[in-house]
């Protein structure tokens, strides 16, 4: 406690929690209004992936697809704690505590079959923050961390991606996009973990835009009306398939 250096009228001067709130809200600045034209990713299978922005009404949705994995039984391949952070991460979009977050999901026949999210740091730097996938062997986990830099390189037009990896099976997508690292320690990514793993607007457009073998995940545009459609009455998936 601190005297005040002249005499205040008043002991204490409540606030109303609408004027707190102002200070609490995180900005959407960046990502606001910034449409992502959805998707189509054909999986290895044949089976059609809508990849398209979530809309903050679906949280519920993927918040409890998310909440079936943070349990010890699924210590495996990172599902547990990947699915924890996303949980909280999703939470904080919705409740407006992650600044410039955006949220991109994979639906198949409406069922949420993965997530993918990050943010903005400021106009030149995007933050990946997780990519998970309920559905394996597909292609979909790379195909939607496409999606999410692509939204971020192409649409939000940031000169910086920057990554880091908590399991095995994330860093092997990444590395389908040659990331360069960071001086690390010196250098955080804000997951607090391994280094910052980075790709630029110049790598992203002139290199892997380009490369033949990266052209199924970027998939095709426009979806079908349809599929489309049916994307946006999106429901849990009816069964997680996360065993190789
Ligand atoms: C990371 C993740 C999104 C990647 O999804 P994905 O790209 O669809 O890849 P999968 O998990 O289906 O793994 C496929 C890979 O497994 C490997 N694999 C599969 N069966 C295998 C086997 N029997 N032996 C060896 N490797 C095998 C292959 O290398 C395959 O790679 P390919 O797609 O290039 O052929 C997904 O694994 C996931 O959600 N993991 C949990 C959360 C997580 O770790 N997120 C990333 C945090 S950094």
């Amino acid at each position: 406690m601190v005297k005040p250096p002249v005499p205040i009228s008043v002991n204490e001067i409540p606030f109303k929690v609408e004027i707190l709130e102002a200070f609490l809200h995180s900005s959407e600045d960046l990502v606001a209004g910034k449409e992502y034209v959805p998707k189509l990713y054909t999986t290895r299978q044949g089976e059609k992936i809508v990849f398209r922005l979530a809309k903050k009404e679906e949280a519920p949705i993927i918040l409890e697809t998310l909440k079936k994995l943070i349990d010890p039984q699924y210590d495996k391949d990172l599902y547990h704690i990947v699915a924890a952070r996303t949980y909280a991460e999703v939470l904080a979009w919705t409740q407006a505590r992650y600044k410039d977050e955006y949220v991109i999901v994979g639906v198949h026949d409406g069922e949420l079959i993965g997530v993918w999210n990050a943010r903005l740091m400021n106009k030149d730097v995007a933050v990946s923050l997780h990519s998970i996938t309920f559905k394996r062997l597909g292609g979909i986990g790379t195909a939607g961390y496409a999606a999410k830099a692509e939204y971020a390189f192409e649409v939000l037009g940031v000169k910086e991606w920057w990554a880091t990896f908590e399991s095995p099976f994330g860093f092997r997508l990444g590395m389908y996009f040659r990331h360069f690292m960071k001086p690390y320690p010196e250098v955080q990514h804000e997951l607090g973990g391994s280094p910052v793993f980075y790709m630029t607007a110049d790598d992203w457009f002139n290199l892997h835009k380009k490369r033949e073998e990266l052209k199924p995940f970027f998939g095709t545009r426009p979806v079908p009306e349809d599929l489309l459609k049916k994307s946006y009455e999106l429901r849990p998936p009816s069964k997680l398939e996360i065993e190789l």
